[in-house]
């Protein structure tokens, strides 16, 4: 007998379990709208035009593999933290941005420091979220509780989630989806955002906005404008940004974790922290997938073409909504009003799991379905089958 005698088994990722059970399905046919990842309208994983340039500039300037910094890419990071916080910004003083392990691993420093302030601060995630952000924050060691977020039928709660945030108590660390929420698709309106951070100011609430879809909902610039809302307060601000999704660069593992103090000064000490978290979870970041979005952020023609790109992406998923909506029928056509890779369908779990076993469609027991896997040559048989479970 030892230790591991008693280890008992986890049940599967409610996400990722979902990718290793299409992939053991040996259905042809089989359509994968579980994992959040783009595919293109043939169904593949774009390789982004910005991308493969910066590949060609990455590679003239290859450099043996040393360490990186702590705190990751310096090109890398300056250039993620003007895309947080504006070029020329006066905010970019006193805000640090660290290389993170996509945007996961940039909310697990984040949550890392936070524990290291005040364990006992509770922590707030929407109702429903990203199946990982309450698992993530526990894991760390915080007691997780929600705000309201969607009411079945109706989308946003936002009177719900107004009434949790002005009841919070001060220092909960607040989790909020910058844009194309996950996994309802239900995103604020700009006014309702202000009377948020209001909100979180007059509470002193510690805002750690999530913008893991930032360019899908309108666009880099009015994604990432959330940010304003709360950097013009007397308030600490978290930021985790994420590049797999708005790069199509999943595999290398993209992300940053931006944090903004009161100053400059305050700002060394929040990055000699956030470096100690790092060194302690996993040393230093990977060089690769780092380099290639700096040298995306720091060319302006790369960056238009960027732009240009992730216009492609949210058009095309703006059609297979539509597309799927008319298949559907009226009691659908909520769909279309959602924004960015996800839908929250109103299906129960048992009618999820009978779309994958009955029929190979692969989707969250939560109802959730990756609306930017659709395309031409599976939309009729999502949709078919969708119909048969109702
Ligand atoms: C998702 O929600 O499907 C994505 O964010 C991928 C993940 O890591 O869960």
């Amino acid at each position: 007998m030892t230790v591991f005698a008693d280890v008992p088994l986890a049940p599967r990722d409610p996400i990722l379990g979902i990718t290793e059970a299409f992939v053991a399905d040996q259905n042809p046919d089989k359509v994968n709208l579980g994992v959040g990842v783009y595919l293109d309208a043939q169904g593949k994983l774009p390789v982004l035009e910005c991308v493969r340039r910066a590949k060609e500039q990455v590679a003239l300037a290859a450099k043996p593999a040393a360490y990186l910094p702590i705190n990751g890419l310096a090109a890398y990071d300056a250039g993620v933290k003007e895309l947080v916080f504006g070029a020329g910004s006066p905010l970019l003083e006193r805000a640090v941005t660290v290389q993170g392990l996509g945007g996961t691993g940039a909310l697990r420093i984040g949550a890392e420091f936070l524990r290291q302030l005040n364990a006992a601060a509770p922590v707030l995630i929407s109702d429903p979220s990203w199946e990982n952000h309450r698992a993530l924050f526990t894991r760390t060691g915080f007691a997780v509780g929600t705000y309201r977020y969607y009411e079945p039928g109706v989308g946003l709660d936002f009177p719900g989630m107004l009434a949790d945030l002005q009841d919070a108590a001060a220092g909960t660390v607040v989790v909020l989806h910058a844009c194309c929420h996950n996994p309802t698709g239900y995103d604020l309106t700009p006014a309702q955002w202000t009377q948020v951070a209001d909100a979180v100011q007059e509470r002193q609430l510690v805002p750690f906005l999530d913008m893991a879809y930032q360019g899908f909902r309108d666009g880099l610039a009015a994604d990432g404008a959330v940010v304003a809302e709360f950097a013009g307060r007397s308030v600490p601000l978290l930021v985790a940004t994420s590049f797999s999704k708005s790069l199509s660069l999943y595999g290398e593992r993209v992300g940053a974790l931006s944090v903004l103090g009161q100053d400059a000064e305050e700002a060394a000490r929040i990055l000699s922290q956030l470096k100690v978290c790092v060194r302690t979870l996993y040393s230093n970041p990977p060089t690769y997938g780092a380099a290639l979005a700096a040298a995306v952020l720091a060319d302006p023609e790369l960056r238009a073409l960027w732009d240009a790109e992730l216009a492609q992406m949210r058009d095309r998923i703006k059609v297979m909504r539509k597309a799927l909506a008319e298949r559907l029928g009226p009691d659908f056509a909520f769909v279309t009003g959602q924004s960015g890779l996800f839908s929250y369908t109103g299906l129960a779990a048992d009618q999820m799991r009978a779309l994958r076993e009955q029929h190979s469609v692969y989707g969250l027991d939560s109802g959730r379905i990756c609306v930017a896997a659709l395309n031409e040559g599976n939309i009729d048989r999502v949709a078919q089958a969708i119909q048969a479970v109702r």
